[in-house]
């Protein structure tokens, strides 16, 4: 094995102990274990095609997330606002308790900063400003991979268990007017804005729109999960005419970008 292919291997051994601790047959916790290990699949080839360290890039993918078995653990919940910032979980376990060298101690000074920003941004609204050339790449190339696949998992997890909103409730709602706004201006869709059961999906639809790589769409459109997601049947019919409209419109030009 090269050198590059037994550090990988050296993280993902430390991962498998890591999460041997959360009771990986627990659904939650199995949830995030896939996710983690896809993220880091993503992150690797859309660095690759945005000629970036791949390797970083894998790596931000395997950790990112890192606080989400505690945040399980300590509140059974995944929802941030019930809990606690995962991202931020993530961070202070990595950056300041030490566990960042359980899984990679012989990391650069300055692959540790690209790190730290990469797992501390990764799940806001939008990034900071401030951020320079290389570390803005870094997160973005993270935040894409995990958005394509929050697709996937809106596919092969029930709403009740992503929404905490029961298929009835999703399939009878109307989509509030706010969140309308937000697929014609192309962008992703506030917290704050969701009302209504549908609501929820719409806003993860809209992620679609900030993906910044164009390998990155390229994938989101290969791997069908979104093309499933508007293909929603609702049973009202003022939500079902949103989502053909939708589908119709998904892919069109960024107005922003024309503008
Ligand atoms: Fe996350």
């Amino acid at each position: 094995m090269t050198e590059k292919q037994n550090r990988k291997a050296a993280v993902l051994k430390e991962f498998r102990e890591y999460v041997s601790a959360y009771n990986p047959s627990d659904p939650k916790i199995k949830l995030k274990i896939d996710h983690t290990y896809r993220v880091a699949g993503l992150c690797e080839r859309i660095a690759e095609s945005a000629g970036a360290d791949s390797e970083l890039a894998w790596l931000s993918g395997m950790l990112h997330d890192i606080g989400r078995f505690e945040q399980v653990r300590r509140f059974n919940t995944f929802v941030d606002a019930a809990s606690v910032d995962h991202a931020e979980l993530s961070h202070s376990l990595l950056f300041s308790e030490g566990l960042l060298e359980r899984f990679v101690p012989d990391l650069s000074e300055k692959e540790r900063g690209l790190l730290e920003k990469a797992v501390q941004y990764h799940s806001l609204y939008r990034l900071p400003a401030e951020l320079t050339a290389e570390e803005k790449t870094v997160c973005q190339i993270l935040r894409d991979a995990d958005k394509i696949d929050i697709f996937r998992v809106n596919c092969d997890t029930p709403p009740e268990e992503i929404y905490n909103v029961t298929t009835e409730e999703l399939k009878t709602a109307a989509v509030t007017d706010a969140v309308r706004e937000c697929f014609f201006r192309k962008t992703a869709v506030r917290r704050d804005l969701r009302r209504t059961a549908v609501d929820y999906l719409v806003g993860h639809i809209c992620l679609a729109f900030e993906l910044v790589y164009p390998v990155s769409r390229q994938i989101a459109k290969e791997q069908g999960y979104l093309d499933r997601m508007l293909g929603f049947a609702s049973r009202n019919p003022d939500t079902a005419a949103w989502f053909r409209y939708m589908r119709e419109h998904i892919w069109d030009e960024n107005p922003e970008e024309n503008s």
